[in-house]
């Protein structure tokens, strides 16, 4: 089977937020969820859209984690010390046959469906760099390292979500690109090579795991 379409899934984070108010527990993605640990449950979401998925996981966790879905390929490689670091290892499992890719944090575990599929509607429409966005709700203050600090306008700023798409030669070429290791998303890297980026609706669901309320919300969810 023709491997056209891969997602990479950077899940080798050790949770830092999650765990400073919360016992000790495994790397983030591990976490159970109702159940299914989180790394799981976005895989999950993604088998039903693409042919191939690579996991960057914790090092060393590799051997232990095995996932099995009818129809695609699923791969773990191990992570690295920095979110761009673990796509970067993920990007070398990638099959030649690969035309098009998803990036997904593994921490956005409840992402719809809905969104991935807009997300690789917009690529089969011709774009190379996609990004799913949301508005703001709060209002919004910008601020300077000197302690200066002024309103922004939120009607004119968008939350960033994944899963983010591109073409593979295009996320390839913004990993190498890359003059830093400080990246919190792809689309920051593959825009600075010149590429245009194209926004589709994100959802709230979407949201990323980050902090304990988030894991509650998230449990919240699944349990309604
Ligand atoms: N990630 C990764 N490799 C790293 C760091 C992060 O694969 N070295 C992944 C995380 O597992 C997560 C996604 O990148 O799915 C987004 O990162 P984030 O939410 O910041 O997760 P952590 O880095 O684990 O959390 P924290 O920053 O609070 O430590
Ligand atoms: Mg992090």
């Amino acid at each position: 089977v023709p491997e056209a379409v891969a997602a990479i899934i950077p899940a080798a984070g050790m949770g830092s937020r999650l765990s400073a108010a919360a016992p000790p527990g495994p790397p983030k993605a591990l976490r159970l969820l109702a159940g299914r640990t989180i790394l799981q449950r976005s895989v999950d979401v993604l088998a039903d859209e693409v042919d191939l998925i690579v996991v960057a996981a914790p090092a060393d966790r590799l051997e232990r984690l095995h996932f099995h879905r009818p129809g695609v390929r699923i791969v773990v490689v191990g992570g690295g010390a920095t979110r761009q670091e673990s796509v970067r290892n993920a990007l070398g499992a990638l099959s030649e046959s690969v035309t098009h890719v998803l990036v997904h944090d593994a921490a956005r575990a409840l992402v719809p469906g809905a969104v991935v599929r807009r997300v690789l509607a917009a690529l089969r429409d011709g774009a190379r760099c996609v990004v799913p966005v949301v508005a703001v709700p709060d209002s919004v203050r910008g601020v300077t390292a000197d302690g200066g600090t002024a309103p922004l306008d939120r009607a004119a700023i968008r939350l960033v979500q994944t899963p983010q798409g591109f073409t593979v030669d295009a996320l390839r070429r913004g990993h190498a690109a890359a003059r830093t290791e400080l990246a919190t998303d792809d689309a920051t890297l593959v825009e600075a090579t010149g590429e245009t980026v194209t926004l589709v609706d994100g959802d709230p669901l979407a949201f990323k795991i980050t902090h304990p309320l988030d894991l509650l919300l998230a449990e919240a969810v699944l349990g309604r």
